[in-house]
């Protein structure tokens, strides 16, 4: 299959969104970027449609996807038991990187969320985002728009690099401002449970919500044939090829810490740090600065595309320097614990 790659620069961007909503429309999968990351689109009213997302990514099929919409007001049409809390919460986080699950309509077909009888359901606020899923005019089955296993698409390049050739076009538009998932909440089951972290804070869910449980896939490795509530968190997702250790703690120790590793180590090894730091690692084969020690959104933002970089070395182990577990934090620390398989260092 020929990947149409359309650029929305403004010469031509109404033209390329009017096509992705046809194809959309016809049953093809079209890549579109969100504020979070790259999303690779379906009809998800189409379930064969929904099929060729599964295909094209090779995601394993009891992984269900999330299905995006444009207003607060089509939720129920494909969502029930939409109580006050849930309203409140998404006037304040919709449009934006939050996803909550609730009971699932008959309308959504059973693929779409791999037989439960929820549904998860986000409404973006990324402006080619929005446009697309209206030119579609029928909700859209988005997953992250990646080969199931690496690391999400930040960038079209990404996209194209593991889907080119598998799905019908790919819109190009530019970087992702957030660069992690959306936040997923469970309030399918009356008490809400967050199931994943995201730029949307466990504080500022609390702030709305009251009493919100943490998943426990977050912190920890789960079993793969034990029944999780997200069952995408147990994957091993955002793998760099290389072995990841996450070192978590106290600054200097952490610095410390992988300075003594790489003198003593004798494979190629790469180094994850925070904006400032590199001198600390001038034994290291590859030093990716990702950010701003104070400012997780900017970690945030750069990690997909610093492992993907990773990839194309030969490094063969990564010490990566990893925020604390709060606020936009928890989830930089979520998607590198999981990188390093659980594998952490505390200091
Ligand atoms: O930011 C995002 O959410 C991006 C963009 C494209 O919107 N999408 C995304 O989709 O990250 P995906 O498929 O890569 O991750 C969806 C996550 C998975 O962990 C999945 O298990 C969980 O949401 N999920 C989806 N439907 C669910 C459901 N009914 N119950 C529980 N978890 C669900
Ligand atoms: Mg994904």
């Amino acid at each position: 299959m020929e990947t149409i790659l359309a650029k929305l620069d403004g010469s031509n961007d109404e033209a390329y969104i009017n096509k992705a909503g046809e194809i959309l429309r016809n049953g093809g999968l079209v890549a579109f970027p969100t504020e979070t990351v790259y999303g690779l689109g379906a009809n998800a009213l189409d379930e064969t449609a929904v099929e060729g997302i599964f295909k094209a990514k090779g995601r394993p099929q009891d992984n269900p996807l999330i299905v995006h919409i444009t207003e607060f007001g089509e939720l129920s049409k494909y969502a029930c038991d939409i109580d006050g809390k849930t309203k409140l919460l998404l006037e304040h986080y919709w449009p934006g990187p939050l996803t909550v699950v609730l009971k699932r309509k008959p309308v959504i077909p059973a693929a779409v969320s791999a037989g439960l009888d929820t549904v998860a359901i986000r409404c973006p606020s990324n402006p080619y985002a929005r446009a697309v899923i209206k030119a579609a005019g029928v909700p859209i089955a988005a997953p992250s728009a990646n080969s199931s296993g690496r690391p999400s698409p930040t960038k079209a390049s990404h996209v194209y690099e593991d889907l080119n050739g598998k799905i019908d076009m790919i819109l190009d538009g530019g970087s992702c401002d957030i660069g992690v998932e959306s936040t997923v909440v469970s309030l399918a089951f009356g008490s809400p449970v967050l199931l994943r972290p995201g730029a949307v804070t466990l504080e500022q869910l609390k702030g709305i919500l009251g009493e919100v449980e943490t998943d426990k896939a977050i912190f920890e490795k789960t079993d793969p044939k034990r029944k999780v509530s997200a069952p995408g968190m147990k994957y091993r997702h955002y793998a760099p090829k290389a072995k990841v250790i996450a070192v978590l703690g106290d600054d200097d120790k952490s610095v410390a810490y992988i300075k003594d590793k790489l003198c003593a180590s004798d494979i190629s090894t790469g180094v994850l740090c925070y904006n400032g730091e590199e001198k600390n690692y001038t034994a290291a084969d590859k030093i990716i600065p990702y950010g701003d020690e104070n400012n997780a959104l900017s970690l945030a933002q750069n990690l997909f595309d610093a492992l993907r970089t990773f990839d194309e070395t030969d490094v063969k182990l990564i010490y990566a320097r990893c925020p604390s577990a709060d606020g936009v934090g928890l989830a930089v620390f979520n998607r590198i614990i999981k990188a390093a398989g659980f594998e952490t260092v505390s200091l």
